[in-house]
């Protein structure tokens, strides 16, 4: 158990989560190590140099607390299909060794999994408890079941459970950066899911709570979910947010789409940790804002 954690360190620091994560770091002054990968390489290659600096801040800090928090994932569905070995390496081996390597130097980990592990049921706008077995379709959500269960295996590390909604913060990713790149380029409308459900969690109010369950974690495996209490579709997120603007929503449904991935259409959590719909659309509605601004600056 820790009091307060005086270092943080997150891998994949330039993705959508990692940048927001950074980004509350700096703004709270809490010392963080944000971990990219050298923007020539396609490939974390050098498993050394993670490693090396594990057990450095360790032997720096050799009574301190630290934490890691892992955000690097291949996202990219489509891609995930056509790259299947290189999937296994990043989104499975990848948490693996850093599962390990953390163990070997008492160092926290909480690694980031995903909404989407119950494509194979038919049920739409349930909330999926965590005992429920599993049904992964695509590569990508197969690939987050096994790094859960890497983890579990060696019995080290937080898996959580969760999407996310937020600024994007130059990361062009997440719903709210697609929307504000449509009101900019004055799109007359977008096109909505209305039969993909999802409970998403604004990141403000992510990590709030992160910053609570990382003081209190011990070492072992552990699985949390994350969610606010009701589903919406997407095509309900996107009109609900976006209403200030002169923006139409366009509702599709999935067999309007030819997909080269299966989708899962109930990506749904029953939380551990429970957020509020309407505040969560309230906050979304402010970062649209923003993300407006940032991206016009
Ligand atoms: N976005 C969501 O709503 C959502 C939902 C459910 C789960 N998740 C999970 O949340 C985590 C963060 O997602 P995100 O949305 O922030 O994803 P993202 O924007 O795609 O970021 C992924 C990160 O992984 C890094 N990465 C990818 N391939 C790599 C490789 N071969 N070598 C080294 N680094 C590599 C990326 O580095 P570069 O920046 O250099 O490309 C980036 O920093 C992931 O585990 C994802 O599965 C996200």
């Amino acid at each position: 158990m820790i009091d307060k954690p005086p270092l943080i360190i997150v891998f994949g620091a330039n993705g959508f989560l990692g940048r927001n994560l950074c980004y509350y770091l700096k703004k709270e002054n809490i010392q963080f190590e944000a971990i990219t990968r050298n923007a020539s390489s396609k490939l974390i290659t050098d498993f050394k140099n993670w490693r090396a600096l594990l057990a450095n801040k360790r032997k720096e800090n050799p009574k301190s607390n630290i934490c890691s928090i892992n955000c690097i994932a291949i996202t990219d569905q489509l891609f995930c299909e056509k790259n299947v070995e290189l999937v296994n390496e990043i989104n499975v081996q990848f948490p693996k060794k850093l599962s390990e390597v953390c163990k070997e130097n008492d160092i926290l980990l909480f690694h980031i999994s995903t909404d989407s592990l119950f494509g194979g049921y038919k049920n739409e706008n349930v909330l999926w408890n965590k005992d429920q077995t599993v049904k992964p379709l695509s590569v990508y959500s197969k690939s987050k079941y096994e790094s859960e269960e890497v983890l579990r295996k060696i019995n080290y590390g937080t898996c959580i459970r969760l999407s996310f909604v937020g600024e994007g913060r130059g990361s062009n990713r997440g719903l709210i950066s697609f929307l504000a790149k449509a009101i900019i380029d004055r799109k007359n409308n977008v096109e909505g899911f209305t039969d993909i459900y999802f409970n998403p969690v604004h990141l403000v109010d992510f990590w709030k709570s992160l910053k609570n369950v990382i003081s209190t974690s011990n070492f072992e495996f552990n699985l949390l979910q994350y969610g606010v209490d009701e589903a919406l579709t997407k095509f309900e997120f996107l009109k609900e947010v976006s209403l200030d603007y002169n923006l139409k929503i366009t509702p599709i449904k999935l067999k309007d789409r030819v997909s080269e991935f299966p989708i899962t259409h109930c990506q749904t959590l029953k939380s551990d940790i429970t957020f509020l719909k309407s505040e969560m659309i309230e906050k979304s509605i402010l970062s649209l804002r923003n993300e407006i601004k940032y991206l016009k600056n």
